[in-house]
């Protein structure tokens, strides 16, 4: 059967296939519709057609350019950036006076690689670092900072160099905004209040004037704000009731003082299995008479499998790539349910739903420290990132951001530093590759995605989003999802004849290539071998791979 992918209102999203009725039967599929008919009997229609998923066959991919979803928020592609480990200090933070090319104090190469990702946005500074953040002792003369001890990442110390000044400066030189993750759990109102006066007043106040006498006269700019982190764990261990006391106060009081740049406030929801948080917060919110307001419930959600994190990052075999990938697709479930509960209270939409925390957590690095949390990123980390972006895609009416954890040298990362060298992670590739996505219009894409088996597991063959940019360019990415069969794709359009098609594919020689400091380029994107002919574009898509184009 056929399945519809998007994002848009007339979208349909590919479950968990059932098991099949009969050994060697293709997998059925159950599919979601909210409002969609004609587009279902055209998937239908055309299914008859193809059929060809499962059996090694040719998949035509179907783009709807006519259908029009939802906006895809270039916020799904932002970053999370701890005090965790060699996060911050080695991966962002070398000081001024290091030999490593810098920019007050800031890497140049991990500058000049984020750069051409055009992060969105990036969360700090925790993760549960962030509840026992006190930003003051972050500003003022680095000399004069205390050293504090990082009580939840190894007991390590945090000479607190790099603090506010230094993440607004960073991410301007990469070209972001900032998440900013306040402390609910060890910290006041009062003093988070005063951290968002000191960070955006633009008035000559006391905290505007001490902010320009440490160097920044004009007022940042705060896009988010998150209230608290994991306040069911690390943040508190809290009460559903007992969050919410606190969301409500300091909704109240922390606040912009930017005009110009409406604070978009971030709830701690679901910790992507029980979701209590999400349902007082949201009943709360439906009735609320008080002054509080909330733009966006967060939810956390890992690929690991069991806890504590066991998949190991190089050197595993296709049972634990299938098993991965299918945690990686549980992230759809977790979607959904939360989706569930927002609409219960929301049917408007008004609330968003951010994953600020996801990606794969893996057995860490042997010899590195346990609570540093550092892990290699192969190929099939890359398939974790394209598959979890995809459903974000799909769900984009109600996902308007995620971060996936962590940027540099932290469990799925983006780029992995050694001293003075830099590597780029095959996720990084997939972040660079999906960039024309970043505030596109998502459209439907329909095909028939077959099954891709291991064991008692089943995948879907090929998972596939599709797109058109501001420039009114169509843009496909599809996964081949199979770490043994190649996918042979036809793509057409509804609309009109594919002329030409550019695109880039990542693919490795195994599943688990990583790529590290001797031998940096192993995984890398190269330019796809686009044949256009009648109007239609043949791909041959290599095993285990994403590739993404952009259609003429
Ligand atoms: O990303 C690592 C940790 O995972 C974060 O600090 C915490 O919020 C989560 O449990």
């Amino acid at each position: 059967m056929l399945a519809v992918l998007s994002g848009s209102p007339l979208s349909a999203q590919v479950q968990t296939p059932a098991p099949p009725v009969v050994a060697g039967a293709k997998a059925r599929w159950t599919m979601r519709y909210p409002g969609v008919g004609l587009l279902l009997c055209f998937g239908l229609m055309a299914s008859a057609v193809v059929g060809a998923g499962d059996g090694g066959g040719k998949i035509v991919l179907t783009v709807h350019t006519a259908d029009i979803g939802p906006t895809i928020s270039r916020n799904i592609f932002g970053q999370f950036a701890e005090h965790l480990g060699r996060g911050i200090y080695d991966g962002i933070w070398v000081g001024p006076d290091s030999s490593i090319p810098n920019t007050r104090g800031i890497r140049n190469d991990v500058v000049a690689a984020l750069k051409s990702l055009h992060v969105p946005n990036v969360r700090w500074p925790g993760g549960c670092f962030a509840d026992e953040y006190h930003w003051r002792k972050g500003i003022g003369p680095a000399s004069r900072r205390p050293a504090t001890i990082n009580a939840n990442w190894g007991g390590v110390i945090e000479p607190n160099t790099f603090g506010t000044h230094e993440f607004m400066d960073f991410l301007e030189q990469i070209g972001s905004q900032a998440y900013v993750s306040v402390n609910v759990g060890s910290g006041s109102v009062q003093e988070a209040a005063e951290w968002l006066e000191y960070l955006t007043a633009p008035q000559p106040d006391t905290l505007a004037a001490e902010r320009a006498a440490n160097g920044h006269p004009a007022p940042y700019k705060v896009a988010f704000v998150g209230i608290g982190n994991e306040n069911w764990g690390c943040g508190g261990a809290m009460s559903p009731e007992q969050y919410l006391g606190q969301l409500k106060i300091f909704t109240h009081y922390v606040r912009s003082y930017d005009a110009a740049q409406p604070l978009r406030r971030i709830a701690v929801g679901s910790d992507g299995g029980t979701s209590d948080y999400t349902d007082t917060i949201m009943k709360a919110w439906q009735n609320r008479v008080s002054n509080w307001d909330i733009d966006t419930v967060s939810v956390h959600y890992y690929t690991v499998g069991k806890w504590p994190p066991h998949y190991i990052a190089t050197g595993f075999g296709e049972a634990d790539y299938a098993a991965v990938l299918n945690e990686a697709r549980r992230m759809e479930e977790v979607v959904r349910s939360e989706e569930a509960i927002l609409d219960k209270y929301d049917s408007q939409k008004k609330i968003g739903l951010a994953v600020d925390e996801w990606g794969s957590w893996l057995a860490s690095t042997p010899g590195t420290h346990p609570g540093f949390l550092e892990q290699q990123n192969s190929q099939r980390d890359a398939l974790v990132a394209a598959l979890g972006i995809n459903i974000f895609v799909r769900h984009g009416d109600r996902v308007r951001m995620a971060n996936i954890a962590q940027m540099i040298n932290v469990l799925q990362a983006m780029i992995l530093t050694s001293g003075s060298k830099m590597i780029l992670t095959p996720t990084y590739h997939v972040y660079q590759m999906y960039v024309p996505f970043q505030d596109a219009t998502s459209v439907p894409v329909s095909f028939d995605p077959g099954a891709y088996t291991y064991g008692d597991i089943q995948l879907p063959r090929v998972d596939a989003i599709a797109a058109r940019d501001r420039n009114g360019k169509f843009w496909v990415a599809v996964t081949n999802i199979d770490p043994v069969r190649p996918a042979s794709i036809e793509l057409v359009t509804d609309a009109k004849h594919v002329t030409a098609a550019s695109g880039q594919t990542l693919a490795a020689p195994h599943i688990d290539s990583v790529n590290t400091f001797d031998a940096p380029n192993t995984v890398g994107a190269k330019p796809i071998a686009a044949k256009v002919a009648g109007g239609k574009l043949g791909l041959t898509l290599a095993p285990a791979s994403i590739t993404v184009v952009g259609l003429e």
